[in-house]
């Protein structure tokens, strides 16, 4: 059985990827359908409770508003709450997220370690962009969020970089595009990179589970089945889609 948390209207629900800050519904339609994607997540025991600090995110996304460089992106105001909110309730110490493009994705996760979003304390939150260009505008964008350093960005292959992390990774975030080494999409190959460094407990969250769910195939069928990922849940609120797994 695949698990689907699936919004009424996430066929409805529109953002213009060139203006990412336009307000697409009112705060608490926001919030209600997040918590309702948080309530499923917490009954398939993804995630433990489904408190965060609903303060503490709203400084967040006005400070990426003012202070990031952001030509497009598709990562939805939903998007961006749950992903902070997963990070808020998780609390990973080393996070990854690859194919961040122009950090907007990778900040939405690091976010509630750094800047004023910060609920936590986290070691090591690395963003991996394999175009050194988009890389360095990533950095940028978060090195004005983050003077500490705790969130960064570096110019890399995803799948070299997470196989050279020596560290446990507690969150992996798969957003790149790549077709993947054996034509199965880059998801798989960068998961099975960091797998063995993946504790039980350890999240995986793969955006564009819905519109390229065809693409990411053999990825889905990895984390869906239980004798590699205990639980996962495809969160349907957007054209997006984000697959949500516990190892
Ligand atoms: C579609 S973009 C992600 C944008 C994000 N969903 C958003 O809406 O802001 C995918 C990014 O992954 C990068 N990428 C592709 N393959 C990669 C790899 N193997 N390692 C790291 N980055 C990669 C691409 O250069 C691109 O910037």
């Amino acid at each position: 059985m695949i698990r689907t948390y699936r919004a009424d209207d996430w066929q409805q629900y529109r953002m213009d990827m060139y203006d990412p800050h336009r307000v697409l519904e009112p705060l608490e339609k926001e919030t209600a359908v997040v918590d309702a994607a948080l309530e499923a997540l917490r009954e398939a025991e993804v995630l433990p409770h489904t408190r965060y600090d609903h303060a503490k995110m709203l400084a967040h996304r006005q400070a990426v508003s003012e202070l990031f460089d952001i030509p497009w992106t598709a990562i939805t105001p939903r998007m961006h709450r749950l992903l902070y909110a997963i990070n808020a309730v998780a609390q990973p110490k080393n996070m990854i997220a690859a194919g961040v493009f122009c950090g907007n994705t990778f900040i939405a996760n690091a976010g509630a370690a750094v800047g004023p979003g910060a609920c936590y304390c986290a070691r090591d939150l690395v963003g991996v962009e394999i175009k050194p260009e988009e890389a360095a505008r990533a950095e940028g964008n978060v090195r004005r969020i983050d003077p500490s350093g705790v969130a960064r960005v570096v110019a890399a292959d995803a799948v070299e970089f997470v196989a050279a992390f020596d560290e446990s990774l507690d969150l992996l975030y798969l957003d790149a595009d790549g077709a993947g080494g054996r034509g199965k999409g880059v998801y798989l190959d960068i998961l099975e990179a960091g797998y063995d460094r993946m504790p039980a407990g350890s999240l995986v969250l793969a955006h564009n589970s819905v519109n390229l769910a065809d693409r990411l195939k053999h990825y889905l069928e990895f984390v869906r089945d239980p004798a590699h990922c205990r639980s996962s849940v495809n969160v349907i609120f957007d054209s997006e889609g984000l697959e949500v797994s516990l190892k």
